[in-house]
């Protein structure tokens, strides 16, 4: 017999309930519910699993009760929510997203891996693949963004990232591809709140980026916390048992999220603990995160005939083998053993700078920035210019604001020539307004003013959805007070969503989007400010004009009476355009790129053919820069209305000054397949436009067609 075989044959009941159940450690605290002492629990086999707890010793400490004091010596598996990094914070996943770029996305992820397995965490709920539409959702900060094949890219590389070459290596963390599914729609965008979508939305939008988390390995996935449809996720048999570890091939563990076990009853599917752990458990639900109900109900339950042993060995197995893979049983502290082997620390600053000039977005530029090598006074104005615990938003781990650099700092360190005056203004919340006149005061001998708005760290993530996506507290009368004097005015915009602001993108000289970039926040900004980098950070979600064009997406379908501008039975409303503030991929660089000959071939392809096609760039500008090319399909005629523009694949271009260069795509014919009538996945011969360009935005693409025969 193997090792699970032989473990399974000797535990009790109770042991192997216990093997189902995760409880909350106290070092953070990242949902509701009493914490209680746990070390007796652990002794006694009554927990598998701990989330919320890190550090060599304290790791060491829990695991050593779990191994040497408990009848079976079953290894504990440690969880945290590793998101952008651990010790070392990267940007925001949004602003991650912004990058366009799988590889940069895996590096930051193996790092967060490496730092918090030094630590003794062996897995991470993350990556969070939500596909987001909705900015009034908190946590769209913690999301790819809109677009489907962007999460699914996501998908792959953090999978890469935090798992490593091998799950049992030291440094290897257990990813979570969290949360299945289409969390990102839930009702207004309120969190937790009720999900009703389409199957096809399901299949089409939601569903795809945890395919590719699976066909990448991902070791846990998390069903959401709320309802598909009045279908709690945590009980849904049809997905979780039925697609996700059918059709998709998913063989990993199923982790509930936090409480959402006992929450079947609040759901109103439930009427017990013993209803909602047999609920749970009979749709696949490994693990019981925190609720306690499996601990108390599936005894009875299984006592009832409403589970059986069966089912309970299938998910115990399915622990003890990630246990197993993890290298648990092998060397429980491995993880949280050593201390930082030489010169791995090294870089890891960098890389987090890196990645966070990255991630900004030029939003609007009238030619201000880069800032000219002859100011020589600036007036740094705003509540997020001194802050540094902000800059590294939610989910930040073992994250310290001490280590933060501030967009103050930043510039300072950049500019050690110029003099810089810092004035708050006002809070970021709050009503107070007499720090105002002050920070005007402190403007007029400014050659430049950088204005630092926006929202505080705990605004966005979870439990945080807003129905104003404007600047909170009395941040608009400063702006507006100082953009009254005339003088040259940059706004950064620290966020972890986009904001309504269209006042400021017409009043300011430039915006920039600067989302929470971590530790590097401050050195990042100033980077982009003073032309030390140029900007290349593109939009990963469609920026809205005002809070009533939410949900807003790129990848609408036509419908009937598309929008025509001046023509009132057309798709729009009366006080608004349907079009964004700023489109899916927007950003500016200090470069000018300029599109042309785009061709797609062969003019007609079948099936099992690649569609070549290629495009000429070449940067018009003086100065070097990266251009981010983005290339959409749409199927012109199909028996299923399809949207104007779907992504299939995205290129960054390095172009020195004056340089031209030509970018490619390959494109599998298969790629143009959809969720058919019938939702099953067809491939209809007819037209299929191809458009590149350098952001959603229909004026600015290059376009051509190819005909797909039988
Ligand atoms: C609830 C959140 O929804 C989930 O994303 C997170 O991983 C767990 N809490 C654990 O903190």
């Amino acid at each position: 017999m193997g090792r699970i075989d032989t473990l399974l044959a000797a535990m009790t009941v109770e042991e192997k309930i216990g093997q189902l159940n995760m409880v909350a450690a106290s070092r953070v605290v990242t949902g509701p519910g009493e914490l209680r002492d746990l070390h007796e629990e652990i002794r006694a086999g009554r927990i598998g699993s701990l989330l919320n707890l890190w550090g060599a010793d304290e790791t060491r400490a829990v695991q050593r009760l779990a191994v040497e004091d408990s009848r079976l010596g079953v290894p504990l598996l440690l969880g945290l929510d590793v998101i952008h990094g651990h010790h070392t914070i990267f940007p925001v996943p949004l602003a991650e997203a912004c990058l366009f770029d799988p590889d940069l996305w895996e590096k930051t992820a193996r790092i967060a891996a490496e730092e918090a397995a030094e630590d003794g965490v062996a897995l991470t709920f993350a990556p969070m693949l939500d596909v987001a539409r909705d900015p009034r959702w908190g946590r769209i900060v913690e999301s790819p963004g809109e677009d489907t094949w962007v999460a699914c890219r996501m998908a792959e590389a953090k999978t890469r990232g935090f798992q490593g070459r091998d799950l049992a290596a030291r440094d290897s963390l257990a990813a979570t591809a969290k949360h299945l599914a289409a969390y990102g729609a839930v009702t207004g965008g309120r969190e937790y709140a009720s999900v009703d979508v389409s199957e096809r939305s399901l299949h089409e939008i939601y569903l795809p980026p945890f395919v590719a988390a699976a066909a990448s390995g991902v070791a846990a996935i998390m069903p959401v916390f709320t309802d598909i449809a009045g279908v709690a996720m945590t009980a849904n048999a049809k997905l979780l048992q039925g697609w996700l570890r059918g059709a998709a091939g998913f063989d990993g563990v199923l982790i509930s999220d936090y409480n959402a076990v006992a929450e079947l009853i609040a759901h109103g599917v439930a009427a017990d603990l013993v209803g909602a752990a047999a609920l749970a458990l009979n749709a696949g639900v490994d693990i019981d995160m925190t609720s306690g109900a499996y601990l108390q109900g599936l005894p009875e339950a299984l006592k009832r005939g409403l589970v059986t042993m069966g089912a309970i060995d299938a998910s115990v197995r399915r622990v003890l083998k990630l246990k197993e893979r993890l290298g648990l049983f092998d060397d429980p502290y491995r993880r949280g053993s050593s201390a930082p082997e030489a010169g791995r620390t090294e870089g890891r600053r960098e890389l987090a700078r890196e990645a966070a000039r990255r991630a900004i977005v030029l939003l609007t530029n009238g030619g201000i920035l880069p800032l000219a090598p002859d100011v020589r006074r600036i007036a740094l104005i705003g509540p997020l210019a001194e802050a540094t615990g902000e800059m590294l938003g939610s989910w930040a781990s073992d994250g310290r604001a001490q280590d933060a650099v501030s967009i103050l700092e930043g510039l300072k360190a950049a500019l050690p020539h110029c003099r810089i005056d810092h004035a708050a203004g006002v809070g970021i919340e709050g009503e107070r307004t007499d720090g105002i006149g002050a920070a005007v005061e402190l403007c007029s001998g400014a050659d430049a003013v950088v204005l630092c708005l926006g929202e505080a760290a705990a605004m966005s993530g979870e439990a945080a959805s807003r129905t104003d996506l404007g600047l909170p507290g009395r941040q608009r009368v400063l702006a507006e007070a100082i953009l009254d004097l005339g003088k040259p005015v940059v706004a950064t915009l620290s966020s972890g969503r986009p904001l309504t602001l269209p006042w400021l993108f017409e009043r300011a000289d430039a915006v920039l989007a600067t989302w929470f970039l971590g530790h590097e926040a401050g050195n990042a900004v100033a980077d982009v400010l003073t032309a030390k980098f140029n900007p290349a950070g593109r939009l990963p979600v469609t920026w809205p004009r005002d809070v009533g064009q939410v949900p807003i997406f790129y990848n609408e379908r036509p419908s009937g009476r598309p929008y025509a501008p001046g023509v009132h039975y057309s798709s729009t409303w009366l006080d608004q355009p349907p079009t964004p503030q700023f489109a899916f991929g927007h950003g500016l660089s200090y470069s000018r790129f300029a599109l042309s000959d785009l061709r797609c071939e062969p003019a007609r392809v079948k099936a099992e053919d690649t569609i070549e096609a290629s495009l000429a760039i070449r940067n018009e500008s003086e100065t070097d820069g990266e251009a981010t090319l983005f290339l959409f399909v749409r199927d012109s005629v199909a028996s299923v209305a399809r949207p104007l523009l779907e992504l299939k694949g995205v290129r960054k271009v390095q172009l020195a000054a004056g340089e031209r260069k030509t970018v490619a795509w390959r494109l599998p014919v298969g790629d143009l397949a959809f969720i058919g009538q019938g939702l099953d996945r067809v491939l209809e011969p007819g037209r299929f436009e191809i458009h590149v360009g350098m952001s959603a935005n229909p004026q600015g693409l290059l376009s051509c067609a190819i005909e797909l025969v039988e």
